[in-house]
């Protein structure tokens, strides 16, 4: 028998292309998702990309006795961690629903994992938790952390510290990735990011622009001291990072959290986007210059190196690649449109 792996919010943009990378390397996905940020339909796309349909439960990861039941049903060896609410700016207007739902929903997802001795934790973090890294722009796992700037950030932050708590007071192997800035889509153009609303990423964003659905991308500021003026982030292929998951689902950990910086290693500027989306998919890019936005950092990208090594972890995807595959997936987005 295959090895089971839950992955809580599995519906969504980097679940459920884990979900088929986890598939391909020979486990069984479960997935759990409330449908917060998701749709019911992306459960057949994954039938169709692997022929196989998972075992879903439409149900919050904060709801104990629910959770429970899954660890009963299942032998379930591991857990990947996705479900949590990400908008920046809706947390710094309703910081509780952050604390309620990412705080709340890992405490449970622990205790239950604990009661049913699954040892091995996955945990989505993110490169917010360094903030403005300087001097230089790029960090490792070593680097600083800094206040966070937005209540989403400080619960990446503690459920960073929670993970820790845990790890050494009882058998808990935890990897967290810090994910730098998810994009593109699976090459099949059958799964792919569905934002709700105006998109506030810079990706979904100007690929919806493209395509006639919002006005002009703004670029947020070109006076940043970048060499071109505009910010930089370091941008990774949704299908390299889901491979990531699966590298550190087969790590063996002890009782200290292992923390991989997962990015490219190389900064690309908002205009470097543009143009790498251009040049993939010969269209041009509709925009103009704006104010910056408020809380932006000027500048990070990754050292990965940690991630090469312990990881056997290499990102295969460039900037070109990661935008033709955004534009194929928003070509194709079809009845899965969420606007
Ligand atoms: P997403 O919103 O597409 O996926 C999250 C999924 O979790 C959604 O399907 C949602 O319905 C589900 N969910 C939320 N709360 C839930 C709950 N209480 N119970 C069950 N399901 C729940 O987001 P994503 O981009 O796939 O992000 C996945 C994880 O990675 C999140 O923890 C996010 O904070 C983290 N992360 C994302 C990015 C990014 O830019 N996308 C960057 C760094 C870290
Ligand atoms: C990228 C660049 C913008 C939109 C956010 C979260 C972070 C992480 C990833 C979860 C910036 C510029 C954007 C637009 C623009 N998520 N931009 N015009 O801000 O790096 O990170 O997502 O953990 O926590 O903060 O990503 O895609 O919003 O912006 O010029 O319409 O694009 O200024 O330089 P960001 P982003």
């Amino acid at each position: 028998m295959s090895h089971q792996i839950l992955l809580t919010g599995g519906l969504g943009y980097i679940g459920s292309h884990t979900a088929v990378a986890l598939f391909e390397a020979g486990f069984e996905p479960i997935i759990v998702d409330n449908l917060s940020n998701s749709n019911v339909e992306v459960l057949g796309r994954l039938e169709m990309l692997t022929g196989v349909s998972f075992p879903y439960y439409s149900i919050d990861v904060g709801d104990e006795k629910a959770l429970n039941q899954i660890f009963e049903d299942h032998r379930i060896q591991g857990v990947i961690h996705f479900a949590a609410f990400k908008s920046v700016s809706e947390s710094v207007t309703d910081p509780l629903k952050y604390f309620e739902n990412n705080l709340g929903g890992l405490t449970v997802l622990l205790k239950s994992m604990r009661k049913h001795e699954v040892h091995k934790l996955v945990f989505s973090s993110s490169c917010t938790v360094y903030g403005q890294p300087s001097p230089g722009w790029e960090v490792s796992e070593e680097s600083e952390l800094k206040e966070p700037e937005s209540p989403y950030g400080r619960t990446k932050s503690i459920n960073e510290q929670m993970i820790r708590d845990a790890a050494k007071a009882f058998d808990l192997q935890a990897v967290i990735l810090r994910y730098f800035n998810p994009v593109g889509a699976h090459t099949s153009a059958l799964i792919g990011e569905l934002p709700l609303g105006i998109p506030a990423n810079l990706v979904p964003f100007l690929t919806q622009s493209v395509a006639g659905l919002r006005p002009p991308l703004t670029v947020f500021g070109n006076d940043y001291p970048t060499p071109d003026g505009t910010c930089i982030r370091d941008y990774i292929h949704v299908m390299d990072l889901a491979n990531a998951h699966v590298a550190a689902i087969r790590l063996s950990v002890g009782n200290t959290p292992e923390i991989f910086n997962i990015g490219t290693g190389t900064g690309s500027s908002v205009m470097d986007v543009v143009h790498a989306f251009e040049r993939s998919t010969g269209l041009s890019v509709p925009y103009t210059i704006g104010p910056r936005r408020s809380g932006d950092i000027v500048a990070v990208y990754a050292n990965a190196h940690k991630a090469h090594q312990k990881l056997l972890w290499t990102p295969k995807y460039n900037l070109e690649d990661m935008m033709l595959h955004a534009w194929n997936w928003q070509k194709s987005l079809g009845n899965l449109n969420k606007q």
